[in-house]
């Protein structure tokens, strides 16, 4: 199999990152612009499908669920992160339309009971033999006619310019330029850019992905666009072979 994997062999350390207090999002108006580009994008993908059963796999804060449900039959958000988790528990309790899931509730959803998964922002975080359990996971789970979406794959040798680079094009662009600088300095000097020298990012060529996803039964395309802001990273739709 051609590379990924400049460091991130396993994604404990990462995991532990997400569990924290982070300074990923620069402010408030970051989270809701960048949850609100997500919901658009992912909206976008789910349009032609009927009240399908869509599973979010690494949810994150999912502060734009909401604006998903409406397209959804059902909406089922999970994150690994305990400590996310019980966020989006407390966050959705009684939220009609989506249901959070814990550790036990994604392990026991019944196999071909989901539509559409979403990966968004997540496989960098997680090495190449943890994401091909994800992806076996996810093969279990999708109906044979359903789709999975693995967005937000970051190339090789992609290097931090350019995601520094989106941030501030996204900041000037939606109001919060100040903020984006002030919170790229707040990242230097955190442990995310500790960990992102010591672990790394998982990257994957367009070919990478296709042949994990072989791997692990699934065809894969790269679609036209990423989801999000970040048009340097890819997107791939992966279909049961
Ligand atoms: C950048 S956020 C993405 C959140 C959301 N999908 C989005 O698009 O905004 C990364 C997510 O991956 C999860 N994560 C990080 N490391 C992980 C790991 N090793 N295993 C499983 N999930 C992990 C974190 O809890 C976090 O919610």
């Amino acid at each position: 199999m051609e590379e990924n994997n400049n460091g991130a062999t396993s994604g404990n350390l990462w995991a532990d990152f997400w569990s924290h207090d982070h300074p990923i999002y620069a402010n408030a108006r970051h989270a809701t612009v960048h949850y609100r580009r997500i919901a658009e994008d992912l909206n976008a993908l789910l349009k032609d499908r009927v009240r399908p059963t869509v599973l979010d796999w690494g949810c994150g804060d999912a502060f734009g669920a909401p604006a998903i449900a409406p397209s959804c039959g059902e909406l089922l958000l999970y994150d690994a992160v305990g400590a996310v988790q019980k966020r989006i528990a407390a966050r959705f309790a009684g939220e009609k339309g989506i249901r959070v899931l814990d550790d036990e509730a994604w392990r026991s959803l019944p196999a071909g009971s989901v539509d559409v998964i979403v990966m968004n922002s997540v496989a960098q975080y997680l090495g190449q033999a943890e994401l091909g359990a994800v992806l076996d996971g996810f093969r279990k789970r999708l109906r044979q006619d359903g789709v999975a979406y693995l967005a937000d794959i970051i190339p090789p040798d992609a290097g931090m310019l350019p995601d520094i680079a989106s941030l501030l094009a996204t900041g000037a662009r939606h109001g919060f330029f100040f903020a984006a600088c002030l919170g790229l300095a707040r990242t230097w000097f955190s442990r995310y850019r500790q960990i992102r020298t010591q672990a790394g990012f998982s990257t994957y060529s367009e070919r990478g992905i296709r042949e994990l996803a072989g791997k692990h039964g699934f065809s894969a395309e790269r679609l036209p666009a990423n989801v999000g802001f970040n048009q340097q990273r890819m997107a791939f739709r992966l279909r049961p072979a």
